[in-house]
């Protein structure tokens, strides 16, 4: 690899989709309407940051969301204004099985997504669906103890064939289940799997682990029948790892942190479990049940890999030099090289290029980053007479990790777009707050539920345009 820190930025191929990414829990909003189902996020209020509640309580931002369920047109005519040519954006699986266990759909939740493939035809931006992003029907994790039981990959193939039937002719892309690799590590949230009554043993973490992919490799057998012209995509939250020292144990710690995020992708492109995974197994003495069937529905490998990234780790084997810092979902060991943002996750652009191009290396299938950007508190000012952001701390992180993109496409890494995460501002996953911005739209919504809803533009609304615009010919060094 060349040091490209004086040279132009390389450009970015053409047809190459430009866009933005949320996920139903965290806009729509609507918890109770149009026959909407409980979903684990309704009794999440703080997230995964704290404990469940038993019921929906009011101080959980979610259950109104940004109220994009009522606000769709006017948000998706946004995303128009800055140029979108993709929207990833998630169904809400308890919107159309409201239990999860249902033998019929709920024809009201279909009509809702009908509606916005609709806004986003009108605006010629195509749609990318994710079919699972961490809101998994409430029934479906009270009655079931959520992915654990086997069961739930029959309700999730019977949510997909009907989410395929009804839209498989109007939307090329699709992803299984959003960030697959986080279940052992946000087991509630990503599995259906209720900790709070206690630690549940790793051999079941690692069942419903199976349950999963299972069921995504069986939905993209099913696409293959009902939506020939589907496009399937495995999701996986990426996490560069470094070693902390140049020792061959912190190299083996990297190779161990690797595997343990890694696998997911692995079995996805390879429809089968590799050596390095039968072994953890063995040694922790879990035996999964596994079927012939299921190894057989396991050969049904995706077309694309996406991912979303945000920060990179350090390991390290030697536990004085351990310094555990905040991350992602998983953390890990903090890097003395890099900085980090209000939430402690560090910021590491050029780790978006070694990803690129691990992913790529070993799985030689296109890829898609459908999540990045900067988690920020934002401070609303008039500027002639409107009210905006002048959020310069986003423009750079968005522009430095765009630098590195292009920097992997030119080392030969085949991407099919970028989707900045949170296009517009959200209820955040891991603490449900509304103050960690990551919008070029700025909602005038508070932690404590107080705002307008309305919507503005911040400066980076008008930079991301022009970023499309010119195809990445904007971005700087
Ligand atoms: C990803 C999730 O892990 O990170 C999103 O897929 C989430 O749902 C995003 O919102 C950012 O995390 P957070 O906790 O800042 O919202």
């Amino acid at each position: 690899m060349t040091d490209a820190t004086t040279t132009p930025v390389p450009r970015f191929p053409e047809g190459f989709l430009w866009g933005g990414a949320t996920a139903a829990n965290q806009v729509e909003g609507a918890y109770a309407e149009g026959g909407k189902g409980l979903s684990v996020q309704d009794v999440m209020p703080r997230g995964i940051s704290g404990p469940r509640s038993a019921e929906p309580t009011e101080d959980n931002l979610k259950l109104i969301g940004i109220d994009h369920f009522h606000r769709y047109a006017e948000d998706i005519a946004l995303f128009a204004e800055m140029g979108f040519t993709v929207y990833r954006f998630s169904i809400a699986w308890s919107r159309i099985f409201p239990r999860g266990d249902e033998a019929t759909p709920n024809e009201e939740g279909l009509a809702f997504y009908d509606r916005i493939l609709d806004e986003l035809e009108k605006h010629g931006i195509e749609p990318l669906v994710t079919i699972s992003h961490y809101e998994t029907p409430l029934a479906l994790a009270e009655e079931y103890g959520g992915w654990r039981s086997r069961e739930l990959i029959g309700f999730y193939e019977r949510y997909a064939r009907v989410l395929f039937e009804r839209y498989g002719s109007r939307v090329r892309y699709w992803l299984t289940f959003n960030e697959i690799n986080s279940l052992l590590h946000a087991p509630f949230m990503s599995g259906g799997i209720d900790i709070s009554q206690g630690e549940v043993p790793r051999q079941e973490l690692f069942q419903a682990m199976h349950h999963e992919l299972v069921a995504s490799a069986r939905a993209t057998r099913l696409a293959r029948e009902v939506a020939p012209a589907a496009q399937i995509g495995c999701m996986v939250l990426s996490m560069p790892v470094y070693p902390l020292t140049p020792s061959p144990d912190d190299a083996l710690a990297v190779l161990a942190a690797d595997h343990g995020n890694l696998v997911y992708g692995d079995v996805h492109t390879r429809g089968a479990y590799p050596g390095y995974f039968l072994r953890t197994l063995r040694e922790e003495g879990i035996e999964l049940d596994i079927t012939e069937q299921d190894r057989e529905d396991l050969r049904n490998t995706v077309d694309f890999v996406s991912f979303s990234y945000y920060m990179s780790i350090a390991e390290t084997a030697d536990p004085e030099l351990r310094v555990e810092g905040e991350g992602n979902i998983m953390g890990g060991v903090t890097n003395p090289t890099l900085p980090a943002s209000e939430w402690g996750w560090q910021i590491d652009p050029v780790g978006l290029r070694l990803v690129l191009n691990q992913f790529w290396d070993r799985w030689q299938k296109p890829l898609f980053i459908v999540e990045n950007g900067l988690g920020a508190r934002d401070e609303l000012v008039q500027v002639d007479g409107k009210k905006t952001v002048i959020d310069d701390y986003r423009i750079a992180y968005l522009n430095d990790h765009l630098v590195q993109v292009a920097e992997a496409v030119e080392d030969g890494v085949e991407v099919l777009g970028y989707t900045a995460w949170g296009p517009i501002d959200i209820i955040g996953a891991s603490t449900a707050q509304l103050s960690k911005r990551y919008g070029f739209i700025y909602v005038d919504r508070n932690d404590d539920g107080t705002g307008s809803l309305d919507r503005y533009r911040k400066k980076s609304f008008d930079w991301y345009a022009e970023v499309i615009r010119s195809n990445g010919g904007s971005l700087t060094r």
